[in-house]
């Protein structure tokens, strides 16, 4: 894939069929991001957590949507028409409970033209083991096993933060034929109801428990990147709290090729621009051109 400069949106934060609605054709004239990423395609539609989704945080949120969409079948005959007549290569990133799920998403996928990579989103337990898929190399290595022969297309394992090694994961993932990872996704967290105030208050969010994103985790996506980059030759697609220039400049310092701005569109809907034009001025003032000098 040849893409224009090394920034993407991260999974789940631009929905760029609503973007099209609001911003109308202007939005494929200026697309912000050098590919597009989905959200999370399941193969069956899914309603996501009950409300409350959303705890605000000094430093980014707490979210608990909980992975609503329309399904593999809703997601061909609807979404993706829409999103092929954006001016940048399609990144599907999908999800299964059980490997065999995963399977008939990236066979499908790879029937489609539309698609020119995937992103499996390992951060679920496989309902069978009980083991996060991306939480341990064994069960990556395995759900590996029984999708990269399934597709030629580029194959990002996105890992999760919420391993004990995710460099050990990432090292799983390059052996058994992914072509990228990508890091970081949201780290578990927690907000209490503020009005509760029972001995043991209830947790805010409908789901419980939630995924913590924003600036707050940037540090962690930083040294998380390092290690991975330690670990692997394969490329890296960085992301976590990236509100500014030089944040992809520090991701890309930290080993990543490209990088990926996800809670800061909800903060500023032009984010992605602004972070592209901010990068690209940070890169002709210092004299650097490409993201291997800026890592050198
Ligand atoms: C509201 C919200 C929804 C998200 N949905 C998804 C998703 O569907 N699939 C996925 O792999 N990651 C999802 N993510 C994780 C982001 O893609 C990203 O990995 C994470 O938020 C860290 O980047 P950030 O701090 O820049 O947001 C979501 C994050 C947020 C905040």
């Amino acid at each position: 894939m040849r893409l224009e400069h090394p920034v993407l949106n991260a999974s789940g934060t631009f929905d760029a069929i609503a973007a099209r609605r609001v911003f109308g054709d202007a939005l494929l004239e200026r697309f912000p991001f050098a590919a597009f990423v989905t959200k999370t395609v399941t193969l069956e539609p899914r309603q996501g957590n009950p409300p409350p989704r959303l705890w605000e945080l000094a430093g980014g949120m707490i979210n608990s949507i909980g992975l609503p969409n329309k399904g593999l079948r809703g997601f061909l005959a609807s979404d993706l028409p829409e999103l092929a007549e954006l001016p940048a290569p399609l990144v599907v990133n999908v999800m299964g409970f059980r490997r065999e799920e995963v399977a008939r998403l990236v066979a499908a996928m790879d029937e489609r033209e539309e698609v020119a990579a995937l992103e499996l989103n390992v951060s679920c337990p496989n309902v069978k083991t009980g083991l996060v898929m991306g939480a341990d190399p064994g069960e990556t290595a395995a759900l590996l096993d029984e999708v990269r022969p399934l597709t030629g297309k580029p194959l990002i394992v996105k890992l999760t933060p919420n391993a004990t090694s995710p460099a050990a994961v990432a090292a799983a993932a390059e052996a058994h034929g992914a072509d990228a990872v990508s890091l970081i996704n949201t780290l578990r967290g927690m907000a209490l109801d503020p009005h509760d105030r029972a001995p043991r208050p209830r947790p805010w969010l409908g789901g419980g428990t939630g995924g913590v994103s924003g600036p707050a985790v940037r540090a962690m996506a930083l040294v998380q990147v390092r290690e991975v980059r330690d670990r692997v030759a394969i490329p890296i697609v960085g992301m976590g709290g990236v509100q500014r220039g030089r944040h992809v400049a520090e991701l890309l310092g930290a080993g990543a090729e490209l990088v990926a701005v996800g809670t800061e569109s909800f903060r500023d809907p032009l984010a992605g621009e602004r972070v592209v034009a901010e990068w690209r001025r940070d890169v002709a003032n210092s004299g650097i051109s490409t993201p291997s000098e800026a890592r050198a």
